[in-house]
């Protein structure tokens, strides 16, 4: 059973405040509705969790289990909304020390990420630690012209065929792109790569519940059925049109009313380590959705207890331009009960009895009432625990959010211009034909 649920006591925007915004919503929410089955807009992941296409799912399935077969070790190789989803569900769902398990232990191949930076040492480091092992490789990009990744690509396409020969190199490298543009689905074609699609009316970070995502998810051993199933349940839950009964519009307008009043900075805060790559997720969805025409809240991330310790100051006593939304995972897989010592030297007898997962809560308790004190004010989502169901349910009610917030921000959530600037300089400095 589900149980996500969103608390804004913390924020001291009442109710009425909310729903002064129930036309806007209603309208944005009928806007987006219309276009989600439009192939030339880009609102696909809307309906996505009922739409999906079931064939490209059994094929997916199919070849993730090829690769838990003949791999050691799985390479998804992309940048952006290409490689965040994938790398944020595989570490919340799996083992936090899943890479370095023993194979016995894990049962399911090793898996980096790549072609997300341009660090040689990187690249060196990794080729030096997949030596003795054998590799499969999922080049994941839309455009399928994005350098970082068909640099890495590249590297990695040589050694596969120096390591293992033309044909079964072939045979390992899997290949996520546009059904028929770009430099990466020619290649794919000229190969004749496996091809997985990313849906034209699917941008970049909204595709982790698209092959994008699915692919490297299910290699680690994840029930993708269950993913996606829990995305249903959002689809179902948060696509009522009246603000009043929709926990996800809310998040979206009140986080909206906020930054009117010069709360500029959002903080997505977690008090699980296994949810740093969902919050790189996050920051990425909705930096580069709402970053645009000269607004957009600015979106930041932290890990607490750890966070405290260094951005803990800050969010305390420094600029009052701060909320933070705090996910709060009620349950988690196993816990550890604090046992006394005779001696108690350390002066910790106190938690006997304890588990550290009650301990952790009131220190999430203890913090959420100095900051929303210090003027922090704080949203509250309160997640029963952490599984397929309640991710997939999660990252459906944060694509929805963002959509939602990003129009009533007044921009483009589906575009991101500002992204080419970088390029352009880059690649002049690199004389590359044509700049
Ligand atoms: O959200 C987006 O569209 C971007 O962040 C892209 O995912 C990122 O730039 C990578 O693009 P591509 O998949 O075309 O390589």
């Amino acid at each position: 059973m589900l149980n996500i649920n969103v608390d804004f006591k913390y924020t001291e925007k009442k109710k009425k405040e909310i729903m002064k915004y129930k036309d806007m919503v209603e309208k944005i929410h009928n806007e987006l509705h219309e276009i989600s089955t439009n192939e030339n807009e880009f609102a696909g992941w809307l309906q996505l969790p009922t739409s999906y296409n079931k064939d490209e799912f059994k094929k997916i399935k199919k070849a993730a289990e090829k690769i838990k077969k003949d791999s050691d070790v799985l390479l998804v190789i992309g940048i952006g909304g290409s490689y965040l989803g994938a790398r944020a569900v595989i570490e919340a769902l799996n083992n936090t020390f899943y890479n370095v398990l023993t194979d016995k232990q894990r049962k399911t191949p090793q898996i980096f990420f790549v072609g997300n930076n341009m660090s040689p040492d990187y690249l060196n480091d990794l080729l030096e630690c997949i030596s003795k092992k054998d590799v499969s490789v999922n080049v994941i990009s839309k455009s399928g012209t994005t350098t970082e990744p068909a640099i890495a690509f590249r590297i990695f396409r040589e050694y596969l065929e120096s390591k293992y020969g033309i044909d079964e190199a072939r045979r390992r490298i899997y290949v996520t792109t546009d059904k028929e543009k770009g430099a990466l689905k020619s290649l794919a074609n000229e190969e004749e790569y496996e091809t997985f699609i990313v849906p034209d009316n699917i941008g970049g970070r909204y595709s982790v519940l698209t092959a994008v995502g699915l692919l490297p998810i299910a290699v680690s051993g994840i029930d993708i059925e269950k993913l996606m199933n829990g995305a249903r349940n959002g689809q179902e839950k948060y696509n009522n049109s009246d603000l009043k009964y929709n926990n996800c519009y809310k998040y979206a307008v009140a986080r909206n009313i906020l930054y009117k009043q010069d709360k500029k900075t959002e903080i997505l805060v977690s008090y699980e380590p296994k949810m740093l790559y969902f919050t790189e997720w996050w920051k990425q969805l909705y930096g580069e959705s709402e970053g645009k025409d000269g607004k957009g809240i600015f979106p930041a991330s932290a890990t607490f207890t750890t966070d405290l310790h260094s951005l803990g100051q800050y969010i305390q006593e420094g600029r009052r331009e701060l909320f933070e939304t705090v996910i709060n995972i009620e349950k988690t897989k196993t816990d550890i009960k604090m046992k006394a010592d005779e001696d108690n030297l350390d002066g910790l007898n106190y938690l006997e009895g304890k588990t550290m997962n009650y301990i952790n809560h009131k220190a999430m308790e203890g913090t959420i009432q100095a900051h929303t004190e210090g003027n922090v004010p704080n949203i509250l989502i309160n997640i029963d625990k952490l599984d397929e169901e309640n991710l997939g349910e999660l990252i459906y009610f944060f694509e929805l959010a963002c959509a939602i917030s990003a129009k009533i921000l007044g921009v483009n959530p589906f575009n991101q211009p500002g992204v080419e600037a970088y390029k352009k300089n880059m690649f002049k400095l690199l004389e590359k034909p044509g700049y």
